[in-house]
């Protein structure tokens, strides 16, 4: 079962072209501006990735600003076309972005219901699982409230509810996990155990590397758009650790639990 291919990502590109934008020129980028009037950029944002994911897996994505995280998780949910190569993906996906497309003004019950219709669950199906939904969100009376008047945490936990409700083959998650408690996050990681113990799939982007070795067994590192280390997440965490010179938060043995 752990063997059988969940998602294929075969050298795939992916290219943003911006119209009419403006460029600073010179050394310094507070420099003048220059308008480049129906000229087109061109964005290599992915760059000939390739990789297999695995029924069962959790894999986390790492890498600087802009290395291509998100667009990548985009085009795997099928919400960007690739510039060439292919995604291929065994089931449902369901993406949990920290934008995902929830209403401000409208109360978190009425976003459960809107947010598990635009996942493709019926109504009856997300009738019957209002419950666990709240209990999951954890976020009590603020249920009755429009959406503003949440903490960026209580969305957090209300949007990972509701994404995570759809019960999806393939849940992939972008940096949404970011701004939660520790109560949280435990809850996120025993949903995310539970779909991969149910032999789902999970691909988080974080870039936080303690998010990433609690929650992933294996790791890509994304640089300029190129897939530049796939592998156990102890060994990039490592290699990333050494190359970039960013400590990768790897717990040492004065923080073992005879001390704290
Ligand atoms: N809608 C867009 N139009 C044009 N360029 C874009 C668009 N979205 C992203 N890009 C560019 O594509 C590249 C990859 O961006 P992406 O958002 O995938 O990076 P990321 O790894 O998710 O970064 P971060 O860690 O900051 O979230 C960057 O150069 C970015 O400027
Ligand atoms: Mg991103």
């Amino acid at each position: 079962m752990a063997e059988r291919p969940s998602l294929v990502v075969d050298d795939v590109h992916i290219h943003y072209r911006t119209f009419g934008g403006r460029r600073p020129t010179g050394s310094s980028w507070m420099g003048a501006v220059r308008r480049h009037v129906g000229s087109v950029d061109l964005v290599k944002a992915v760059r000939g990735v390739s990789f297999v994911a695995h029924h069962g897996e959790s894999i986390g994505v790492i890498g600087h600003n802009g290395s291509g995280k998100s667009t990548l998780l985009r085009a795997i949910a099928g919400g960007l076309p690739t510039a060439s190569g292919a995604i291929w993906a065994d089931g449902s996906t369901a993406l949990l972005g920290v934008n995902a497309a929830l209403m401000r003004d409208l109360s978190g019950h009425r976003n459960i219901v809107l947010g598990g219709l635009a996942l493709g669950l019926t109504p009856a199906e997300i009738a019957e699982r209002h419950d666990e939904l709240v209990d999951l969100a954890g976020i009590g009376d603020f249920l009755h409230l429009p959406m503003r008047a949440y903490s960026s945490g209580m969305s957090a936990r209300l949007r990972f509810a509701i994404s995570s409700a759809a019960r999806p083959d393939l849940l992939l998650i972008d940096e949404a996990l970011a701004t939660g408690d520790a109560e949280f996050k435990q809850r996120s990681r025993e949903r995310i155990d539970e779909i991969v113990g149910e032999a789902g799939t999970v691909i988080l982007v974080s870039h936080s590397m303690s998010t990433i070795r609690s929650m992933c067994d294996r790791v890509l590192w994304l640089d300029h758009g190129r897939l530049v280390a796939d592998g156990p997440t102890v060994d990039v965490l490592e290699e990333y650790s050494a190359r970039t010179g960013r400590p990768t938060a790897r717990p040492t043995p004065r923080r073992t639990q005879e001390v704290s």
